[in-house]
């Protein structure tokens, strides 16, 4: 053995003992008669100390190692003179009597340090140094106490691990597929699973009533910073079960996972229609850290002469509370921010409820201070409120408004990382219409069930059917989906029907698992938290790429190894693929 001991936990019990430690040359302080060498491992870090007087030979040695070089020592614990108490082993350090030099280390790129100097895209290309900091291990080790805690939770609940393929057949529905040309079988393809949602629903045809698997999905979509090609996710499927149960089941696991990790303890989950999310929130993901709903103001704003307002659609707006001192530079950088091309508002009308009682208005001139009474009330509002509103085609202007509440928030201090608000948004419509391709997309996927009480209206008007699916939403983060499934064959192929599929279409692509169902399919449902979004949000970062040992970047490449890369032409031959050129 190399060490005796981990660089994390010698501390004043060890006084007087000889230790062996290993690890990476931190830094190291050259005082003349002493030198001092941090020595850092996953455990923590030890102090050396190398006496010139007792061992000039030695603290020669020391004097030369470079950062990062790997050394093995040998020691006596000794108490510290001068401790450091913030350190778990700030009271002692190591009299050191021998070293070996493992191996050396060239200059490292960038500091291996909590603060780094390193950027964003140095730290990719250098992973693996990356990962020796401190804030990226701790992010793995907490993704490694969420995985364990899941696992032995589900175990507990007789839930049953078990792994699904990965090279799987290409399904046209959902994100685009990415693709795997098969040798053996020329000129076909597998395709990565998206997520393993047919390959569960078949395990509970084969009687596995209680599924789960953390698991790797791959989808080939633009990334942002809650998105990557390849994520995890923590997968379920149950089966005898209604929604009611999955949701306790689920919320459970949350629950559990928040206090055994984060020492929360979390309330009852609330639940929100998504019908009532879109109102009050404009979005399905709503962050209910902070109220600031959404209010309609259509009757009170309209026909009294002010176009925007008589045109439009609708006239919602939010109450700013305490935000009537807000400068006219603080509402032209709202104003600006609501007219970016990707939030697309037109302008935004403001309200001040001045701390008088007076009611002041950018549209003074056709509305008299009576009808900003009524405004004002519609807003429940005090005195030193700021009322800001949007106006125009009823989607556009309720996803515009959810990105100005989210900006107040953000403005306001009202979206500390370090409080949780967890919530259920349930019956989400089954269909989505697509203007650009005329046709209906299943909202979460084709095997979603519709509500019983909805299927008449499949055929009548198929846009107001809701279906059996819920998110579980926290601050402003979907992170898990799911719904009961459909387990009938005929129910199923007229899904696919309203998805445009002819029956042999459908055969073709999903037969496997519409057959299945002729084999006593029971009812079923489940769901999937999205692990990585999970991760990020209990370490208190929106970037879920801080979590993975080695993500990709915004283009989807992997800077380090260089990937995805060109292959030989003899690897495309025997694919029998072609390709114009052989790069690189
Ligand atoms: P869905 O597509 O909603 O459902 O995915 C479930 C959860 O996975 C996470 N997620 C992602 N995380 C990181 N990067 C991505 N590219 C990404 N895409 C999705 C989200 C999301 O809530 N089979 C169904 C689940 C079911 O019905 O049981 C499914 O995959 O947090």
């Amino acid at each position: 053995m190399l060490r005796t001991h981990t660089c994390g936990e010698l501390n004043i019990s060890n006084i007087n003992q000889e230790v062996k430690l290993s690890g990476w040359v931190q830094r190291s302080r050259d005082l003349g008669g002493m030198t001092f060498v941090d020595l850092r491992d996953r455990y923590g870090i030890t102090q050396l100390v190398f006496n010139m007087e007792t061992n000039a030979a030695l603290c020669e040695q020391a004097r030369k190692l470079g950062r990062e070089y790997v050394i093995s020592i040998k020691g006596i614990v000794t108490e510290r003179s001068s401790k450091n108490l913030k350190m778990p082993t700030g009271e002692v350090e190591i009299t050191v009597n021998d070293i070996e030099i493992l191996n050396q280390s060239k200059l490292p790129p960038f500091t291996i340090e909590d603060n780094t100097d390193g950027g964003d895209e140095l730290r990719m290309k250098y992973r693996y140094l990356d990962l020796r900091r401190n804030p990226v291990k701790k992010n793995l080790e907490l993704r490694h106490q969420l995985s364990m805690e899941t696992r032995n939770y589900l175990n507990d609940l007789k839930f049953i691990e078990v792994e699904t393929p990965y090279l799987i057949r290409s399904t046209p529905e959902g994100a685009r597929d990415f693709v795997v040309p098969s040798r053996m079988n020329q000129g076909e393809f597998y395709a990565l699973p998206q997520s393993p949602q047919q390959y569960k629903q078949l395990l509970m045809v084969a009687g596995y009533d209680r599924y789960f698997q953390i698991v790797r999905c791959f989808r080939d979509e633009d990334l942002r910073a809650d998105r990557q090609p390849e994520f995890t996710q923590i997968d379920c499927e149950m089966s005898f079960v209604t929604q009611e149960d999955i949701l306790n089941t689920f919320e459970g696991l949350t629950k559990h996972l928040f206090k055994a990790i984060k020492g929360v303890e979390i309330k009852e989950l609330p639940r929100i229609t998504y019908a009532d999310a879109m109102k009050y929130y404009g979005s399905d993901k709503p962050d209910t850290r902070f109220e600031m709903k959404f209010v309609e103001l259509n009757d009170v704003t309209k026909n009294k002469g002010f176009k925007l307002f008589d045109e439009a659609e609708l006239v919602i707006g939010i109450n700013a509370k305490g935000c009537s001192e807000y400068t006219r530079k603080q509402l032209d950088e709202l104003t600006d921010f609501v007219r970016k091309p990707q939030i697309g508002a037109t302008g935004m009308i403001y309200l001040r409820y001045n701390t008088d009682g007076t009611l002041k208005s950018s549209v003074d001139k056709f509305y008299t201070p009576e009808d900003l009474k009524l405004w004002a009330e519609k807003f429940n509002a005090q005195p030193g409120d700021l009322f800001l509103i949007l106006a125009g085609k009823e989607e556009k202007t309720q996803k515009a408004l959810n990105e100005l509440r989210l900006e107040m928030g953000t403005r306001l201090g009202l979206r500390n990382p370090e409080v949780f608000a967890p919530l259920w948004v349930v019956d989400f419509p089954l269909l989505e219409w697509d203007e650009d391709t005329q046709r209906f997309y299943a909202k979460h996927h084709p095997f979603t069930s519709p509500k019983p009480e909805d299927i008449p209206l499949i055929d009548s008007n198929p846009v107001a059917v809701r279906a059996n699916a819920y998110d579980m939403v926290i601050n402003g983060v979907e992170v898990g989906g799911g719904s009961i499934r459909i387990h009938n064959k005929d129910l199923q192929k007229r899904m696919f029907s309203l998805l445009g599929f002819s029956d042999e279409e459908a055969q073709n692509q999903f037969g496997f698992l519409m057959n299945a169902f002729e084999f006593g399919a029971p009812p079923h449902g489940g769901l999937a938290f999205g692990f990585d979004r999970m991760c990020s949000l209990f370490g208190g970062s929106e970037s879920i790429r801080d979590f993975i040992a080695f993500p990709k970047n915004n283009s989807g490449r992997d800077v380090m190894s260089d990937s995805p890369s060109s292959i030989s032409l003899d690897q495309l031959k025997e694919l029998s693929l072609k390709i114009e050129k052989e790069t690189k």
